[in-house]
């Protein structure tokens, strides 16, 4: 066992190692962990791993017979996931810098594939699961979790009324084309991973929801502003956001108001596959 006699709480990588859950991540990835085999001598690959959850908590849970490599383009990423195995004392994770749709590994090198809402996220999603087949061994698992069409529908639904409202109209099927290229409905998903050369055993769909008091306080989350906005913004030309946003947050505040909260829906599934 690897055992710090003295734990520093003022050394700052420390610090920053231990706070390091984003609350949207958490629920898929507690689905993703709970479909998981557990078994020894696994070599694991995890998918758009970004800062490292749940991959880390992965490697844990199997141990040091298991060898769990992280994939993923972002580097900044990488080095803080680094960063946080160093502090975790960890020696069973390998950092792979790159994309899915072009992996640097052999043939059938895998036990297990998971991806926590990162499969979802890849340019070429054909193209990905075929390079998970060519790495996957026969039998192998592979986990995946992604959220689906329904996410935050409260807020779609205000923002296409409020083009509608403002005579934006043509810019509703970007709305809709934005939605789809993010959260593929589960039909379509269930064909690429059949077309892929694996099988879904099992699927379970949750949900949870994204509590806010009003539109305002959600508009101006860091969660919201950081991965949700900027692309919500980039639906209309620069010359016509002026505006358009806070007319969707005042409606959002009066739908808060009927409630006493603002409820964002998120919708989502565990895909546990098998690779023929
Ligand atoms: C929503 S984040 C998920 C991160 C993490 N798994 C989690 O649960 O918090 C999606 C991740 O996919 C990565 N990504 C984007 N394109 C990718 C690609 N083509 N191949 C592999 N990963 C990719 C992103 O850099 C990002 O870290």
């Amino acid at each position: 066992m690897i055992a710090h006699s003295t734990w520093n709480f003022e050394d700052p990588d420390l610090v920053s190692a231990i706070d390091e859950l984003p609350l949207w991540s958490a629920p898929f990835g507690q689905a993703l962990l709970d479909a998981v085999a557990l078994k020894p001598h696994l070599q694991v690959l995890d998918i758009g791993s970004g800062l490292g959850f749940p991959a880390l908590q992965l490697a844990q849970l199997l141990g040091p017979t298991s060898t769990v490599f992280v994939l993923d383009p972002w580097q900044a990423a990488l080095t803080r996931l680094q960063l946080k195995m160093d502090q975790y004392g960890l020696s069973n994770v390998r950092i792979a810098s790159g994309v899915a749709e072009h992996m640097a590994f052999e043939d059938e090198s895998f036990d297990l594939i998971t991806s926590n809402n990162g499969l979802n996220n890849v340019q070429d999603l054909r193209q990905a699961w075929s390079e998970c087949r060519r790495v996957a061994k026969p039998g192998a698992q592979l986990v995946l979790t992604e959220n689906l069409p329904g996410t935050m529908l409260e807020f779609y639904s205000c923002f296409k009324s409020t083009l509608s409202e403002l005579e934006l109209t043509e810019y509703l099927p970007a709305v809709d084309s934005h939605i789809h290229s993010k959260r593929k409905p589960i039909e379509e998903t269930r064909q690429i991973i059949g077309e892929s050369g694996f099988k879904i055993v099992q699927e379970k769909h949750g949900r949870f929801i994204m509590r806010f008091l009003d539109g305002s306080a959600m508009i101006n989350s860091f969660l919201i502003r950081l991965a949700f906005l900027p692309s919500w913004k980039g639906l209309l030309p620069e010359e016509r956001q002026d505006g358009v946003f806070e007319k969707v947050e005042t409606a959002l505040n009066a739908k808060a108001a009927e409630k006493g909260e603002l409820d964002l829906t998120i919708p989502f599934v565990c895909l546990d596959c098998r690779r023929l």
